[in-house]
């Protein structure tokens, strides 16, 4: 598989924080033999946001995109519009998948309004900003992941029973 993170972060971009969460989502990514086509580090703006969703979508064969932060209700949280604006589908049920994984460790999960969905052949998740919560979320809904790529890309085999498929993927 393969795949691109988008880290957004007004302060990131500024420089004035550190981006730790791409790299924790790439370690925890290349852990499971994903290849990272590319990592960008953008600000809370729609337009760019959106325009490298695209890029990726649509020139660099990505199977996966992630975006990390930008998913809450601050004023300049946009990411989910941004990808709302390029998706061609929408999944809900992995945003509702992460958002119930979460609200275990902190009621704080339910401030996400992290979506999913579909541009083409690529499956865009995302996912909240912190490391951990990056990390932890798409530990939550991995084991469907790899799955929805394929059907995603046109597999019409059957579905086989998600526990039977993939016991032992979850982080
Ligand atoms: N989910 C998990 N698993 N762990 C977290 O620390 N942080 C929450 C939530 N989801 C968090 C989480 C918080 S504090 C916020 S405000 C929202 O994600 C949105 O985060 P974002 O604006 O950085 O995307």
């Amino acid at each position: 598989m393969k795949a691109a993170i988008l880290t957004v972060s007004d302060k990131g971009h500024r420089g004035e924080r550190e981006d730790r969460s791409g790299p924790a989502l790439a370690s925890w990514l290349a852990e499971r033999a994903v290849e990272v086509l590319g990592a960008q580090l953008l600000p809370d703006e729609a337009g760019a946001i959106s325009a490298q969703l695209v890029e990726w979508a649509d020139n660099a064969g990505c199977d996966l995109i992630l975006t990390v932060g930008g998913t809450g209700v601050s004023p300049r949280d946009v990411t989910p519009e941004a990808t709302r604006a390029v998706l061609e589908r929408e999944i809900p049920g992995i945003g509702e998948a992460m958002r119930a994984s979460s609200l275990a460790k902190t009621p704080f999960a339910m401030l996400s309004r992290a979506l999913a969905g579909v541009r083409g052949q690529t499956l865009i998740v995302n996912l909240p900003g912190s490391p951990a919560g990056a990390v932890e979320n798409l530990a939550a809904v991995w084991p469907a992941v790899a799955h929805a790529v394929s059907k995603i890309q046109g597999d019409a085999s059957e579905c086989v029973p998600a526990a039977a498929a993939q016991p032992s993927t979850r982080a």
